[in-house]
């Protein structure tokens, strides 16, 4: 998108251009990838365009009766400007504007052709997230990552079991609170392929900011394979040291509160783990999906994410730690 060049002067022009190269990128409103977000670019691409043109006018007139028409005006003259820029030019402009945002919102509203129903709950401080079963079982759970397939309407039902989060991907949409108690929609049909980044824009507590998602939009028939993927159970451990990962994985309790499909690991309170290694980010996007990660975060939560449920496991021994990060980043 060009720049609109409301100054002569170039330091003005670069600062507008490097403040506009800003506005790419994953997690932008002003690079639109799903038709939600594209109808709120356009409302305020319209909002900041009706603002230059006022902007303009009244600068206009303010150089007009300073530099260009110095002696005395009118009463009547100036009563018109006031009656006419000061009450009916705003009074119009405004109420078109608002008209056209309020035309907005049934679109983004409507529930209808709406294909598969996704249910995002916002944690303290990731997101537990349940697809339809592709066999019509029961959903599955997974967390801190939403796939998506190119076109398709999804609504997204929003949960919380305790605090205000919001739920907002940007590129393809607009936010939507999660109030305890309650289930808000948001309905997103991404228009292009590609991985956004998602973020809680509600403050929830120490960790507001440490807690991401990452939003993969891909062609429908690589979707489906990737949810019957995720349906089935983790895979066994594929060498000698992600069985004694997954040895001290048990032995230590973590299937307290984490569950791995397949495992008796089965707890509810933290993330599902199934297939952990197969998502882009760890601990709700605050660290990539290397073994070096898992073993920082399981090691350190706490100094990565303060205030963070999950206790820090660094009394282990390093190889333990190890085998435990070559155990679940192999969970694909
Ligand atoms: Cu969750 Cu802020």
């Amino acid at each position: 998108m060009k720049p609109t060049v409301l100054a002569p002067r170039s330091g003005l022009l670069l600062a507008t251009a490097m403040l506009l190269a800003g506005c790419d990128g994953p997690q932008s409103a002003l690079a639109p990838a799903g038709d939600g977000a594209e109808r709120i670019a356009n409302l305020f691409w319209w909002m900041l365009g009706g603002s230059a043109v006022i902007w303009t006018l009244v600068l206009g007139l303010a150089a007009y009766v300073t530099r260009f028409s110095r002696g005395k005006h009118s009463l009547v003259a100036s009563r018109w400007l006031i009656i006419g820029g000061g009450v009916v030019f705003p009074t119009v402009v405004l109420s078109a504007l608002l008209i056209y945002g309020l035309m907005l919102i049934p679109a983004l509203r409507t529930p209808e052709d709406v294909g598969m129903r996704v249910e995002v709950s916002g944690e303290q401080w990731w997101w537990r997230v349940h697809y339809p079963s592709p066999d019509g079982g029961d959903p599955i759970e997974l967390a801190n990552e939403v796939r998506l397939p190119l076109g398709e309407r999804v609504a997204f039902d929003l949960l919380s079991p305790d605090v205000i989060h919001s739920f907002w991907v940007p590129s393809l949409a607009g936010k939507v609170d999660m109030i305890p108690g309650r289930t808000t929609e948001l309905i997103v049909q991404p228009t292009q392929l590609g991985t956004f980044r998602g973020a809680c824009a509600e403050y929830c507590g120490t960790a507001h900011a440490l807690m991401n998602f990452q939003v993969v939009v891909m062609e429908p028939a690589a979707f489906d394979r990737w949810l019957a993927h995720q349906a089935e159970p983790a895979q066994p451990p594929r060498s000698e040291i992600a069985q004694r990962g997954l040895e001290s994985f048990l032995a230590n309790g973590c299937g307290a509160c984490h569950a791995i499909r397949g495992t008796e690991a089965d707890g509810r309170l933290g993330p599902d783990l199934t297939h952990v290694g197969s998502r882009l980010g760890l601990g709700a996007d605050v660290l990539p999906n290397t073994t070096e990660a898992f073993v920082r975060w399981i090691g350190h939560t706490d100094r990565v994410k303060p205030d963070v449920r999950m206790p820090a496991y660094g009394m282990l021994p390093d190889d333990e730690l190890a085998a435990l990060a070559t155990y679940l980043s192999e969970l694909e």
